[in-house]
């Protein structure tokens, strides 16, 4: 049989599902980095504070056969609108669902009148940039540059990116 994938606004039952989903996002992170720490204790715990923040738009869900399987939102300033977060069940990923909530968001977007949406993923997230970019996130605003201060934790930042002649670390 078919596996059946719809996109819906999120509604208060889905609450558990989606932080689970955003302790799978950090967990996404902790891998990367390999830091177990980044996150806090508790990282499902941070999606009730995005609940409330002032310029969320709206959070849209995707169901796969009735259950959760991934969530995107919408923050929203004017003109400018960010994808944040978007984040898939590991076990149902590159099955199509994370372009399929940028599409949606993307459509919410428009019927805002939103002119320029982003999305910020950390330089690493090497799969989630190859699936915006595939979504039509091909130009690029503000970098931020930062420097660690002290000894820092050695050889955490990987070598590999060149932009305007210049190397980073990322
Ligand atoms: C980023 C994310 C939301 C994409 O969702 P998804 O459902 O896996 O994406 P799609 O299936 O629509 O894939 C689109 C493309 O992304 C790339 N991609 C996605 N998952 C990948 C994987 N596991 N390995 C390699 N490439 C992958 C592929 O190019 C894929 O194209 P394909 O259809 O030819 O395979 C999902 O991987 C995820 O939840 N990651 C962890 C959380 C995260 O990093 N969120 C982004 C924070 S900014």
């Amino acid at each position: 049989m078919e596996s059946q994938l719809t996109i819906r606004p999120y509604e208060k039952r889905d609450r558990g599902a989606c932080r689970d989903l955003w302790r799978e996002l950090t967990e996404r992170h902790r891998e990367i980095y390999e830091d177990a720490s980044i996150g806090g204790e508790d990282p499902g715990a941070q999606f009730d504070a995005y609940e409330k923040r002032r310029n969320l738009a709206g959070i849209w869900v995707a169901e796969l056969d009735g259950q959760v399987a991934g969530m995107a939102g919408l923050l929203a300033e004017g003109e400018q609108g960010e994808i944040e977060p978007v984040v898939v069940r590991a076990p149902v990923r590159g099955r199509g669902i994370g372009s399929a909530l940028l599409q949606r968001l993307e459509n919410e977007a428009q019927q805002r009148g939103i002119q320029y949406l982003s999305v910020r993923p950390v330089a690493r997230n090497d799969r989630a940039m190859v699936c915006f970019h595939r979504a039509g996130f091909r130009q690029l605003g503000h970098i931020e540059m930062f420097r660690t201060l002290g000894e820092g934790p050695k050889g955490r930042w990987k070598p590999g990116v060149r932009l305007h002649g210049c190397d980073f670390r990322y």
